[in-house]
């Protein structure tokens, strides 16, 4: 969470600053801030609120440099107000600095500065960091960039930083652990920011910063980067591919409705090279490279947070099914919390759209240390958890703007089926027709997502239904239990109203007294399997009165009598169900979202990237 964003060059780089938190505001918008050197002094301008409100009051006070840092943040610690906005300045003014992670011994830091005569304005770990800065640098009579390294070896917790001194006109100093941070290269500029979005306008090259890295950088675009014991390290300059128009909202009004409209071709890219119709075959260089390994497992662990965690559900019955390797699915943050058993013959399989996820980060060195075998299911290349496991495959679904997740989702899908079928061939656990029926049966799931979107009038219709709602229930069995899970979540992330998922069955154990006519229920009866089961549920629902909102195949002819709303969808193999019955979903939450008058890509509360525990 957060962004950061940071440049040095020989012209005035405040437009590039707000271009770039602009870029950034995925992952936090609580408040914004930037920080320039303007005539030898650092002039700081911060706003609760997001960019734009920022940008206004520049435009009112302009200001300028041509050193300058940027920050939009979600709050960890100390509300989201102006005094806790970063940048932060230490007491003297000669220093500032922005900061994403947490450090966790900042309370420590801060009482030892207290008794030293520091004081401070706000709340946040940043403000004892820069000032714990600038207290070694005086106290140790050090130069700035020996103090940040001092510093950062006392600092425990995440960071990545990026700071400049008064008295060093002409440079910034940056620092990662744990949090990510990229570096620009340009002809005659340096730029510093938290993911490449605000810098692939300017350069392609890139370097990714490694933990306890720091780098100095300076206006003649000259650069330096050494780790924190003084090494010096020779980068890997990378050559990065982002075209521009993937970043911007392209005619649609929110990135959300872009993304979902992306899917029949971001399905079509995520399998691309990897299967071939004609021939029959499934490839995924990373599980071929491998396949020994894959085969040998004796189970797989999956880890994942919020979308990516229901994707991973989804791969469990997948894998299971197809390839017969036993599967968990794990939230991250409970996995690495709770001394689980991992050994040199698992397989542990991490599902991240961002690739930076903390606690997926954590749960994956955990695995790492008890020796077993990292596989990455990962949208942002050249990401942390990229970077961190042995092998995996790339999502390829582009930039995932909208704080909800849509079509990282179904890309995550395809490539767990993908690995589903590959691992199921190679041990015979799957039969050739049944494999040569889902291989093409996939091939039409982006002409088939394309007719459900444009069923919008009839999504837009149900949504205006029950925007008024307070409460939903999405129920779904087997395969498309997952489907109800990620249902509910993008109807509560992006519209406020209260939703749970729940196994269609499990719903007489409690859930069910919640039911009435004030209940919208929505109902994935899309998986023949659990069908004839399925339609008992729709039908103890309408015996209490619930309003039920199913999705079904065309042709469907039992719930569809039965139910007060039915979506219908293209029929398709049960294992691949999920890529087609989401959709309405996702759609139905976007439209209730706009519907309610929420902020439909920046929910309240939430932020893209989730970098901090
Ligand atoms: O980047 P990741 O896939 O690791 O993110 C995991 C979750 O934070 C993410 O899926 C979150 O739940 C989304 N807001 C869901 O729409």
């Amino acid at each position: 969470m957060c962004g950061i964003v940071a440049k040095v060059s020989s012209e005035n780089v405040l437009p590039f600053l707000i271009e770039g938190l602009k870029r950034l505001e995925y992952r936090g918008y609580d408040s914004a801030g930037v920080a320039v050197l303007q005539n030898g002094k650092i002039v700081v301008t911060k706003q609760k609120g997001k960019v734009n409100e920022l940008e206004k009051l520049l435009d009112e006070n302009p200001i300028g440099g041509n050193v300058g840092i940027g920050h939009t943040r979600w709050a960890t610690h100390g509300k989201p107000d102006n005094i806790n906005a970063h940048p932060h300045m230490c007491n003297d003014q000669s220093l500032a600095l922005v900061h994403n992670g947490i450090i966790e011994n900042y309370q420590a830091l801060k009482d030892i500065l207290i008794e030293k005569g520091y004081t401070f304005l706000g709340q946040t770990d940043t403000e004892v960091l820069v000032n714990f800065i600038d207290f070694i640098k005086k106290s140790e009579k050090l130069n700035t960039l020996e103090a940040v390294k001092l510093a950062l070896k006392e600092a425990v917790g995440a960071y990545a930083i990026v700071l400049f001194d008064k008295d060093i006109p002409d440079s910034l100093i940056a620092a990662r652990k744990s949090s990510p941070m990229v570096l620009g290269i340009g002809i005659d500029a340096l730029y510093i920011a938290s993911d490449v979005t605000p810098i692939v306008k300017y350069t392609n090259k890139i370097i990714y910063l490694n933990d306890e890295e720091v780098v100095v950088a300076n206006k003649n675009a000259e650069y330096s980067i050494s780790n924190l014991k003084n090494q010096a390290i020779t980068p890997i300059i990378q050559e990065i591919e982002v075209k521009i128009e993937a970043l911007e909202k392209g005619g649609y009004d929110h990135f959300m409705l872009k993304e979902i409209f992306q899917q029949p071709s971001t399905i079509t890219d995520s399998m691309r090279g990897r299967i071939n119709t004609d021939e029959n075959w499934v490839h995924l260089n990373g599980v071929e490279d491998n396949l020994s390994r894959f085969l040998k497992a004796k189970r797989i662990i999956i880890v994942g947070c919020g979308t990516s965690w229901h994707s991973g559900l989804i791969g469990e019955y997948m894998i299971e099914d197809l390839a017969r390797i036993p599967v968990e699915v794990e939230y991250a943050s409970e996995f690495r919390y709770r001394n689980p058993i991992i050994s040199e013959k698992d397989i542990v399989i991490a599902i991240s759209q961002s690739g930076e996820t903390a606690d997926t980060v954590a749960a994956l060195e955990l695995a790492k240390e008890k020796g077993a075998f990292l596989y990455g299911v990962v949208n942002v290349v050249g990401s942390s958890i990229a970077r961190l496991v042995h092998s995996g495959s790339y999502i390829h679904a582009g930039p995932e703007i909208g704080v909800a997740s849509t079509k990282a989702f179904t890309s995550q899908i395809v490539i767990l089926l993908l690995i589903a079928l590959r691992l199921g061939k190679a041990k015979g656990t799957i039969d050739e027709r049944k494999y040569i029926e889902l291989i093409s049966a996939l091939e039409s799931v982006p002409s088939k997502v394309q007719t459900i979107l444009e069923n919008i009038d009839q999504i837009k219709y149900i949504a205006s239904e029950i925007k008024d709602h307070n409460n939903a229930i999405y129920l779904g069995r087997g395969i498309s239990f997952p489907v109800a899970l990620e249902g509910a979540l993008k109807l509560k992330e992006i519209s406020y109203i209260h939703a749970e998922g729940y196994p269609a069955a499990e719903m007489k154990h409690g859930p069910i007294a919640l039911i009435d006519e004030d209940m919208p229920v929505f109902v994935i009866a899309t998986n023949e399997r659990a069908y004839e089961k399925i339609i008992s549920n729709v039908q103890e629902v309408k015996a209490r009165k619930g309003k039920v909102i199913a999705i079904v195949p065309f042709g469907e002819k039992i719930i569809s009598k039965i139910a007060d709303h039915c979506i219908f969808i293209p029929e398709i193999e049960d294992e691949i169900s999920p890529l087609l019955s989401v959709i309405p979903l996702q759609l139905l939450s976007y439209y209730v979202s706009v519907m309610r008058g929420c902020d439909v890509d920046q929910p309240r509360n939430l932020a893209k990237s989730v970098t901090v525990e």
